[in-house]
């Protein structure tokens, strides 16, 4: 049954509201995307596949502004690299609140409900680098929040890894903070405590099984098929719970037992991996909207669970550092389609709804010329340019394009940078290898993309000539009605 349907009077969405509020979804907006899709299609998305939450890396004006009256609940973030900033000056932590939350809350209407300051910034690989930052910018932020008379509606937390806490025994039971940054930690909290605000914190089996080889595939999903671990009596089936746990009980250990806890990122990817595929993101994201749908929480907290997916789309623009996968965390492709069954439990169909008049660039690719020698030395050379500008992450072992032939390959890359720079002709000339053609080349899984049209945020670039006709077209029509 659907959770929100949009056509009822408000007294029965309300009613549904409270019903759903229990256990509200929400969805991680990440927009490090080379052709992002046009933040109202996106807004509709969330809607139509009833999210009543929203989880933003940053503050972006255009979001924002499309999140306007569509009540959904908004974390709007603040990048790490804004954190030394808003750390050293109240007066620029006051700038940011004033332009980033109180203005839209005032002038468009938006549901904004958590300031995220900074996101995971005490990763490892970070090398301490926001460790002296992350408190300061945070009680400044809070700060200026109080000032601008928001401190209620609104609350600050930090999204952090959740390596910030581990377990001595290996048990739930064992978990405290990281000692290298216990103290800092617990400053943390206690602020956070002290502001009513919660511990946000992003759980990820599928990372667990990534770095280990060894790690129990079975108990990174929610099937039960894994043997459990069992923690003084108490049992856990499965890693999100005895993460989650281990989080209550360095919570617990230093007096704050009772601290809100959300979580703000969990997911499965899809690709660029050979753990990274349909089937097991299908498996986990289901195993875990099932597992939290009922409300009895985990073992520590038998109660509703409050998390965002990661993510709701890809994005090409991400940073492979981490690994290959990074682009593909999406329960939606790029261009807003459903990559496989999910059952949320909010929409009447049961089924996720695809996003909505997506525009796209012409149906056309560009491949290898079938008279191209595939040992051409400018070959190598052609697809390593391709690839290192564009995206080659569904190529290689057990991904979706892996089972390509050379020619499949040459021409995954050549295609990637032709439609990352607009299906430009100049874009399909790789030393006379490549021509452009009409015929789709993808083939079972393996999909040869082709772009959406670039979006415009208003109409700053007049250089979009639909976008000038459209606003042509208006005036005319304004125009006319003046007669
Ligand atoms: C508001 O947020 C945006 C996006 O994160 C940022 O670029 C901008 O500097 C912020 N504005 C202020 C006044 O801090
Ligand atoms: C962290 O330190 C290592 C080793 O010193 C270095 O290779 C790496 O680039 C550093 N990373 C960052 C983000 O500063
Ligand atoms: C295709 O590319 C992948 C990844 O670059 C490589 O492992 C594979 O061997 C290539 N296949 C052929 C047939 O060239």
């Amino acid at each position: 049954m659907g959770c929100f349907p949009f056509s009822v009077s408000v007294r029965v969405l309300l009613l549904f509201g409270l019903v759903c509020a229990v256990s509200g979804l929400g969805a991680n907006w990440g927009t490090q995307s080379s052709h992002p899709l046009p933040p109202e299609t996106v807004v509709r998305l969330l809607r139509e596949n009833g999210f009543q939450k929203v989880k933003l890396f940053d503050a972006d004006y255009g979001t924002l502004r499309a999140l306007g009256k569509s009540q959904i609940e908004v974390m709007v973030g603040i990048p790490n690299d804004m954190l030394s900033t808003l750390a050293s000056s109240v007066k620029a932590a006051e700038k940011w609140v004033s332009k980033n939350v109180s203005q839209h809350i005032t002038s468009s209407n938006v549901n904004i409900r958590y300031v995220a300051v900074g996101n995971e910034p005490f990763l490892e690989t970070y090398n301490g680098s926001f460790l002296k930052t992350t408190f300061p910018a945070l009680q400044n932020v809070q700060s200026a929040l109080i000032k601008a008379g928001l401190s209620n509606q609104v609350k600050v937390t930090v999204p952090l890894n959740a390596d910030v806490y581990a377990s001595s025994s290996g048990l739930p039971s064992g978990g405290d903070f990281r000692t290298d940054i216990h103290d800092l930690m617990l400053a943390i909290v206690k602020f956070l405590s002290d502001n009513g605000a919660p511990f946000t914190v992003n759980i990820y089996p599928f990372i667990s099984l990534y770095i280990d080889a060894n790690f129990p595939v079975e108990y990174a999903f929610f099937d039960g098929n894994s043997s459990p671990i069992n923690d003084g009596g108490t049992s856990y089936f499965n890693m999100f719970d005895a993460n989650h746990d281990t989080l209550v009980h360095a919570l617990q250990k230093n007096g704050y037992g009772n601290m809100p806890i959300i979580i703000g990122e969990i997911g499965w990817p899809t690709d660029g991996d050979r753990n990274a595929n349909l089937e097991y993101a299908r498996r986990f994201n289901q195993g875990f909207v099932s597992h939290i749908s009922g409300g009895k929480g985990t073992p520590m907290r038998p109660a509703p669970i409050d998390a965002y997916l990661f993510s709701l789309i890809d994005e090409d623009a991400k940073s492979i550092d981490p690994g290959n996968f990074e682009r593909h965390w999406g329960i939606f492709t790029f261009d807003g389609l459903a990559k496989y069954s999910l059952n949320l439990g909010t929409t009447n169909s049961g089924a996720l709804v695809p996003a909505k008049n997506v525009k796209y660039l012409e149906k056309k690719w560009c491949v290898v010329k079938p008279s191209a020698k595939l040992d051409d030395p400018q070959v190598a050379a052609s697809v390593s340019y391709a690839c290192g500008l564009a995206d080659c992450t569904c190529l290689g072992y057990g991904t979706s394009c892996g089972n390509l032939d050379a020619w499949g390959n040459i021409s995954y890359a050549f295609n990637s940078y032709y439609q990352k720079n607009n299906q430009l002709d100049v874009a399909c000339k790789f030393s006379s290898l490549s021509v452009i053609t009409k015929n789709d080349p993808s083939v079972g899984n393996c999909r040869f993309e082709v772009m959406v049209q670039p979006y415009y945020a208003g109409a700053k670039r007049s250089g979009n000539p639909q976008k000038l006709l459209g606003m042509i077209m208006v005036l005319i029509s304004f125009l006319l009605t003046l007669m």
